[in-house]
């Protein structure tokens, strides 16, 4: 006799292909430690509501510890004809309970209030357990910028030489961005700490049970939801963290993407090592940056994620519909990927070798200190209007000539403007450049070393 929760109305059992269509045990089952703890939080607001009695009480917490120990060991567990994690656990306190006792537990709760509850929960832990693995891929960005200090290289927009910039200036670049992700981990946890249970199916309970109590009793320091309504029904905060997890996703991509720029024969700026790269079955120089490469594929999947979870909550009436159980997989998948990736990731960046005079010798080329040209005829009074102009005749005749700016005579100089006096060459040179900039947030050696300080102080508190 299949255990059903609403068989009272039916005179049938329900279909091979519907039972099939409808179980979510197999991907649910992760959140029966959460539903349990729900349980024990909502058999004491039905003790204190008068609905058990001490002994009742008693008998419960024990029934459902003993349900805790058997499913993580693994000798229990739901099945198909359970339908979801819910139903199985339920058949599971039936079983070492009695339906006397074990039938009580249901009064005034509804599994459309248990999963909304109970994926906060699940998601809430998990989103602290990604936010430690970025803290460490941020460690080892530090860990980077430290290690290289004063390392320039040529910085790029377009792909194009543009200026030069310290590598750390660069690396902590990256940090910022991690640093974003994590806070919006911490302000989605803190706006999704508001407990649904108590919500019922989708008004609420006439039982008196206490909705607050329980909110307390499952660490939700918000309390519980405002609208009965509102906590069976919405799950932007599905959507938020689907977000958040894409995000990071597309933060990790374009670090990834410079990581497999960066280890071709033609920039050979870094080397990665031997144990976080692979080889290949054919070619046996090669030596790939398939971390990097699965960080950028990845990052496709969790936006992925992210659009088919908004696709399924378009156009939802209020309250629950069936359609909401199409809400766990992408994000379970998208936190089973990241918590995957990230400690590869992070071994990848923590164990690369830098290649300084690669860097540094290309950090000049291609022209980008003709910035520095105009900048410094400023500071000599002269608009930069015309600044910009001269400088940029001066790449012309180094382009035609094939030499680089600091090659030009001072001939050359003075025939493209007689403000270009061999002085200008004073600012020919990256060291220069880059300890000219030197206000907040710039390239140069102080300004970064300030900010690689905050950056350590910032992943003192996350
Ligand atoms: N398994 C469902 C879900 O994940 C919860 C069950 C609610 N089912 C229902 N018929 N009200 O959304």
């Amino acid at each position: 006799n299949d255990v059903k929760l609403w068989g009272g109305r039916f005179a049938d059992g329900p279909a091979a292909a519907l039972e099939k269509l409808s179980a979510s045990v197999h991907f649910d089952w992760r959140l029966a430690p959460y539903d349990i703890a729900g349980s024990r939080a909502h058999a004491r607001v039905l003790h204190r509501a008068g609905l058990l009695t001490d002994d009742e009480l008693e008998r419960m917490l024990a029934g459902l510890d003993r349900l805790a120990a058997d499913v993580a060991d693994g000798s229990f567990t739901g099945t198909i004809a359970d339908e979801d994690v819910h139903t199985a656990l339920e058949r599971g306190l039936l079983e070492r309970l009695g339906p006397d006792l074990g039938g009580k537990l249901r009064a005034g709760r509804s599994r459309n209030d248990q999963v909304a509850t109970l994926f906060r929960m699940y998601l809430r832990d998990h989103a602290r357990i990604i936010g430690a693995l970025i803290a460490d891929l941020q460690e080892a960005l530090v860990g980077l910028a430290e290690a290289h200090p004063e390392v320039a290289m040529p910085g790029r927009t377009h792909l194009q030489h543009a200026q030069p910039v310290l590598f750390a200036h660069h690396v902590l670049a990256h940090f910022q961005a991690l640093s974003r992700d994590a806070q919006r981990l911490r302000q989605w946890d803190e706006r999704t700490a508001v407990s649904p249970y108590g919500s019922g199916a989708l008004a609420g309970s006439s039982l008196g049970l206490d909705p607050q109590a329980v909110a307390a009793d499952l660490g939700f320091e918000g309390g519980s939801v405002a609208n009965s309504i509102d906590g069976t029904a919405s799950r932007d905060f599905v959507a938020e963290f689907a977000f958040i997890t894409a995000m990071i996703g597309v933060d990790l991509s374009r670090i990834a993407e410079e990581i497999i720029i960066w280890n071709t024969k033609e920039f050979s700026f870094v080397t990665l090592h031997d144990a976080f790269s692979t080889g290949s079955s054919i070619m046996p120089q090669k030596k790939n940056p398939d971390i990097a490469e699965l960080a950028r594929g990845k990052s496709g999947r969790l936006i992925g994620n992210l659009t088919g979870l908004l696709a399924t909550l378009k156009a939802l009436p209020l309250a629950y519909n069936r359609d909401l159980q199409e809400d766990k997989e992408p994000v379970f998948d998208s936190c089973d990927q990241l918590e995957i990736l990230l400690p590869a990731f992070t071994g990848m960046l923590a164990t690369l070798t830098v290649h300084r005079e690669r860097m540094e010798e290309l950090a000049p080329a291609g022209f980008s200190l003709a910035t520095d040209i105009a900048e410094w005829l400023v500071k000599q009074g002269v608009p930069f209007r015309e600044a910009h102009e001269s400088a940029g005749e001066c790449v012309k005749v180094c382009e035609a000539a094939g030499i680089e700016l600091d090659e030009l005579t001072d001939e050359q100089f003075a025939k493209i403007s007689p403000r270009l006096t061999p002085q200008v060459r004073t600012v020919l040179n990256v060291p220069g450049a880059l300890a000219a900039r030197d206000a907040r947030g710039g390239t140069a050696p102080s300004a970064v070393a300030v900010q690689l300080a905050e950056a350590k102080a910032d992943l003192t508190v996350q």
